[in-house]
């Protein structure tokens, strides 16, 4: 994928706050909606895909293979799937960029199919582990071929018939439930997969709405997750509801600023996704929710916040499945409450876009916040409400949630705050910043 140039960006304080503004499509549902819907015989229509680099290097993948992929002019999406078995050898390598939902479901869905593809990511894609699928994936006959330390570039060929397996995740990780589930499409019998934690259930939800055969039991072991095939995919119209990740930038930031009403329109409350929406609740934020109804088969409302004066809390472990792309801004939340914040038991935020506990506390620390680094988590000790002092430059690290976060951090703080490279927030949010514009532009 072509990435922008770094962009330095220095963001300064809002006044407050104020307006409604719509968020992009959900990211985890966008990329499972494509790859759907290109295993499925006949034409897929998809609404509010999200635009960003990750998905669009779906979508260039999945073209690379056979399916077409076509955007008309009010912004729908048309996908003219291949049948499930039907992926064709691609002639290039497949470039994820930044995407690890992309690279770790897409080597899952190859498993299968009799082709050989080789992997390439951005240098933060390249040096995060892809053991977590080779494991599973060999074992259901795929052969792979990584870079030293189980990372990209890789080469992967599929194995056609591909051997079910029952596989217990050894941690908790939707990417890699995800790639067992879309190995065992084009697997003749039951692939199984125990998830002793439970994570976000999008790919299930989304499989049985297109037709395949899958069983999801709660047992004393977890959740089991099982799915036949070969399966048949019958081609479906979607309609992707806005992604609660990309919410909660705003959730905080309109419970951070002193005099902000905001309401997020169209957020995906999948109780799997939900986790920031409690722990905020829990620190005394002010979020209402209207309108509740159903978007894709999930579960949507319209989100008013409006400013509010945050406690500290000890973050309960269990919460972080449901809020595991959160903690950055959680993070944010924490340095402006009063008191100390624990929020610890995401030690999977060492492997994200990049080790974000690293580089929130580097962040934090380099504008004049109290933080306390744990390996699997942070605690912050927050002003009780008023503005953290600022004026120090943030390294990003090629991840966009550190990036959106610090822009958070900032609209609340003395000085201004640079981000060394704004260009990843390309990524998965490419409105962010306009819509930053209109909602403190409002407040004028
Ligand atoms: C995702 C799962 C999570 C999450 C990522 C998207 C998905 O990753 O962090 O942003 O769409 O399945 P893990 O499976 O590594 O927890």
């Amino acid at each position: 994928m072509p990435h922008p140039e770094p962009t330095r960006l220095t963001v300064p304080a809002a006044a407050r706050l104020v307006g409604r503004i719509r968020v992009p499509g959900d990211k985890s549902i966008s990329h499972r909606a494509l790859m759907l819907s290109a295993l499925a015989v006949g034409e897929s229509r998809v609404k509010g895909l999200l635009e960003g680099e990750d998905v669009l290097a779906t979508a260039a993948a999945l073209r690379a293979m056979g399916a077409r992929i076509e955007r008309d002019a009010a912004g729908v999406w048309t996908i003219n799937g291949v049948g499930v078995g039907g992926l064709l050898q691609p002639a290039a390598a497949l470039d994820m960029g930044n995407s690890g939902t992309s690279t770790r479901l897409l080597m899952g869905l190859i498993a299968s199919h009799p082709i050989t593809a080789t992997f390439t990511g951005d240098a933060s894609l390249s040096a995060r582990p892809m053991e977590r699928v080779i494991t599973p994936l060999s074992r259901m006959g795929a052969d792979i071929t990584a870079s030293p330390g189980g990372r990209l570039p890789l080469m992967l060929r599929g194995l056609c018939p591909a051997v079910p397996i029952e596989y217990e995740l050894p941690v908790a990780s939707a990417q890699v439930k995800s790639a067992v589930l879309l190995a065992g499409l084009n697997t003749p019998g039951v692939t199984r997969v125990i998830e002793p934690v439970p994570t976000r259930d999008h790919s299930e939800r989304m499989l049985a709405g297109f037709g395949a055969e899958v069983l999801v039991e709660e047992t004393s072991r977890g959740r089991v997750i099982s799915i036949t095939g070969e399966a048949e995919l019958r081609p479906q119209s979607i309609t992707v509801p806005g992604d609660p990740s990309s919410a909660a930038f705003w959730m905080v930031a309109a419970s951070i600023v002193p005099g902000s009403d905001v309401v997020i329109e169209n957020v995906g409350l999948n109780p799997t996704r939900a986790g920031l929406v409690t722990a905020l609740r829990m620190m005394g934020a002010d979020i209402t929710e209207l309108d509740p109804r159903t978007v894709g088969g999930e579960p949507v409302a319209d989100l008013r916040v409006r400013h509010a004066a945050l406690q500290g809390i000890t973050v309960p472990h269990d919460l972080a499945p449901a809020m595991i792309d959160e903690y950055p801004v959680l993070f944010v939340a924490a340095a402006f409450a009063a008191g100390r914040t624990v929020a610890r038991g995401a030690d999977e935020l060492r492997v994200k876009e990049s080790d974000r506990i690293a580089a929130m506390r580097a962040a934090l620390e380099a504008n004049g916040v109290s933080v306390t680094e744990h390996d699997d988590g942070l605690s912050i000790d927050g002003t009780g409400g008023d503005a953290i002092p600022g004026g120090g430059t943030v390294t990003t690290r090629l991840d966009h949630r550190i990036a959106m976060s610090m822009t958070v951090a900032a609209l609340h703080a003395r000085a201004a705050i640079t981000l060394d490279d704004a260009s990843p927030v390309q990524t998965s949010y490419p409105t962010f910043f306009d819509q930053l514009a209109q909602l403190s532009g409002e407040a004028a």
